[in-house]
């Protein structure tokens, strides 16, 4: 029985920041859009890169344990006459066959969870991944100054106990704790980034963006 996961209650964020698809993330998703057909928003929260791909005329699927997530992904598509394939699901244990999708995004989702979970949910993206795919995936530093070992669970994870992501785990890992935790992937990039001013507004972020590809077959 692994840490208990919390989904993030949408109605009480603002339209805005997280609607608009991630400046870090647009310049492989642009390259998603000419080179390949199926994608997959793991904890795709309010849908922002799911309905990218979508208005792009790719197969998108986008998934996230929040029903009104979910929800508002289905509104949202259909108010546009496009088509997003959901579902309310754990990024744990994907609903999905083996090697289904050739990009997988997975952004500012994966560390709610503690390094057991984050390990299992790198296991299930890489399984749902097509052989030559590739994913993008997002992780919380343990550079970032909130971090604090003494207040973790298992010397990775913290569980805010106020605020609005009260009860929501943050796992915070390092440059070497992800070398190990990737290794089954190729790494195409991975950068560490200090956000200190986002769209205009104070922001404390610290964060690792992966780009990865999971090596053809045969190949490691
Ligand atoms: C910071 S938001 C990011 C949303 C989206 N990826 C984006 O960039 O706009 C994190 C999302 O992860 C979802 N989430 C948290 N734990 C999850 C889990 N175990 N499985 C699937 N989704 C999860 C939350 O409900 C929330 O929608």
């Amino acid at each position: 029985m692994g840490i208990e996961h919390k989904a993030w209650n949408w109605k009480n964020v603002a339209q805005g920041s997280w609607d608009e698809i991630s400046e870090e993330f647009l310049p492989v998703a642009l390259q998603w859009c000419d080179k390949f057909e199926t994608i997959l928003d793991v904890g795709a929260g309010r849908g922002r890169h799911a309905l990218f791909f979508a208005r792009n005329g790719l197969k998108s699927c986008a998934v996230d344990l929040s029903p009104d997530a979910v929800e508002m992904i289905n509104k949202q598509a259909e108010a546009e006459n496009i088509s997003v394939e959901t579902a309310v699901a754990d990024m744990t244990a994907l609903p999905y066959q083996d090697e289904m999708f050739n990009g997988v995004i997975c952004f500012h989702t994966i560390f709610h969870t503690d390094y057991e979970g984050v390990k299992k949910a790198i296991s299930e993206i890489y399984r749902v991944l097509k052989h030559d795919g590739e994913a993008y995936i997002t992780f919380n530093s343990m550079d970032n100054p909130n971090f604090d070992v003494k207040k973790t669970v298992d010397g990775y994870t913290m569980i805010p106990q106020d605020g609005d992501e009260m009860g929501i785990p943050h796992c915070y890992l390092d440059w070497k704790d992800l070398f190990e935790l990737l290794k089954d992937f190729s790494i195409v990039s991975m950068n560490e980034t200090i956000n200190f001013i986002r769209r205009s507004k104070p922001s404390r972020g610290i964060h690792y963006f992966v780009h990865l590809k999971k090596p053809v077959k045969g190949f490691t």
